[in-house]
């Protein structure tokens, strides 16, 4: 018996665990100066929540949970998504209360039974915002601001805003009509999905993968000529705002999102996807609360930093290989690594490798310096490696000597 990640999750090696640091470094950042603060929510959640908040008729809620029984026979599902956890949360800890905008991040895994892709896992990793309490559509720009400073703060440049309207409930009854009466017609011709969303909820068919399909609709009518005053009002203001923070985006009137909460305004690009969701607290038994949010794949923004070369340089290694010079010297490591880690990552031999052996694997691990110790009564021999400097500091002067070569070469 061989035992395999089940199909669909992976381990994430140390080889590239970095990069998620890295990812998660930058996000963690991003998200303090725009004032978003960490929330920690259950892996699991009761299934209702999510029946309920993402909507009985997404492909989410209909094929794609990991739904199981537990002992009690409590119906409970792993989170497909951070969005309905987060409004419970917000609800059952009143969190809206004195607070004039609830502002929340996280950054981790969510769980969905889809078909392994490129790109697309059964455990797979989000990082998102939700921002609770404000109609204001300088929150939506706000989202999407932060987007983009993320993925600069990354080395993405060049990214581009795609927004759409969802309306509210008082303008897409008539635009869901509108709709039904302009593809009646060439119903036949969509895939069997799309004819049920026809029936369900027609928008949905917006967010089919088949191009067939997407030609059919290509002069469908767009929800942004039935907006109601109001949606018109907050789309035109998100778009003032982005032009003065300088965001480029385009109106893209065919976006839609697979999931039900959606209202006002939608947004979306190859790396992220989000909008708000005026009515979902209150359909989750909260006080009304408008919302608006955003969330995105990890894996898939990995891929795309490694395609832009943005991890080029090797991960990085410690600052100190530990060489032992001589068959005294090795045990001496022991302490000595022991004081050095204090103020150092330390790396050294366990082995009893020889010299050569250990210069090597201090290439390998790509270690920033390499210190040997001759033993005892001899000086220490501290190298840079990637430039050869070297010097013989006493074990006291070492640290002040690592720091003026790192001042130097800066
Ligand atoms: P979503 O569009 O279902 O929205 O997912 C957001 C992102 O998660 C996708 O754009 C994609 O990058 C990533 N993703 C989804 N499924 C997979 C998968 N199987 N493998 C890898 N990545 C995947 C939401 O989840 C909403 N909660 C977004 C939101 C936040 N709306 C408001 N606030």
């Amino acid at each position: 018996m061989k035992y395999t990640a089940p199909r669909g999750t992976r381990d994430i090696l140390p080889a590239d665990s970095w990069k998620w640091q890295h990812v998660e470094r930058v996000f963690r950042d991003t998200a303090e100066r725009f004032g978003y603060k960490e929330i920690r929510f259950p892996v699991f959640e009761e299934t209702e929540l999510f029946a309920r908040g993402i909507g009985d008729s997404t492909d989410i809620v209909r094929k794609e949970m990991y739904t199981f029984p537990d002992r009690k026979g409590r119906s409970l599902t792993l989170r497909p998504e951070g969005t309905a956890s987060v409004v419970r949360s917000f609800i059952e800890h009143n969190m809206g209360r004195g607070a004039q905008v609830t502002k929340l991040r996280y950054f981790c895994p969510m769980f969905r039974y889809e078909r392994p892709q490129a790109g697309r896992y059964r455990q797979f990793w989000q990082w998102g915002l939700e921002a609770l309490g404000s109609l204001s559509p300088a929150i939506d720009a706000e989202i999407i601001l932060f987007s983009v400073r993320f993925f600069e703060g990354l080395g993405i440049k060049g990214t581009e805003a795609r927004i759409n309207s969802a309306g509210c409930p008082s303008c897409t009854p008539a635009y869901n009509d509108l709709l039904k009466k302009e593809l009646a017609s060439k119903l036949e011709r969509f895939c069997d999905d799309c004819r049920e969303r026809y029936e369900r909820n027609p928008r949905r068919m917006f967010d089919c993968k088949n191009e067939n399909c997407q030609t059919l609709l290509s002069d469908a009518p767009s929800i942004l000529d039935a907006l109601c005053d109001e949606c018109r009002d907050h789309f035109a203001h998100v778009e003032k705002h982005l032009r003065a923070v300088s965001v480029p985006y385009v109106i893209d009137s065919g976006l839609a999102r697979g999931l039900d909460y959606y209202t006002k305004l939608g947004a979306q690009s190859a790396l992220c996807g989000g909008g708000r969701y005026d009515e979902l607290t209150s359909e989750l038994g909260g006080k009304p609360t408008p919302a608006c949010g955003v969330s995105a794949g990890v894996e898939r923004l990995i891929s795309a930093l490694e395609e832009e070369g943005a991890f080029q340089d090797a991960a990085p290694g410690p600052d100190i290989y530990l060489v032992a010079g001589s068959d005294g010297a090795a045990g001496s490591n022991v302490t000595l690594a022991a004081r050095l880690r204090e103020t150092f990552s330390v790396e050294m031999d366990y082995q009893g490798r020889s010299f050569n052996k250990q210069m090597q694997e201090a290439g390998r691990m790509n270690a920033r310096f390499v210190l040997v110790n001759q033993g005892e009564g001899e000086p220490l021999k501290l190298r840079e490696v990637a430039t050869g400097w070297e010097a013989s500091p006493g074990e006291e002067e070492l640290e002040a000597a690592i720091r003026d070569r790192e001042r130097e070469s800066r």
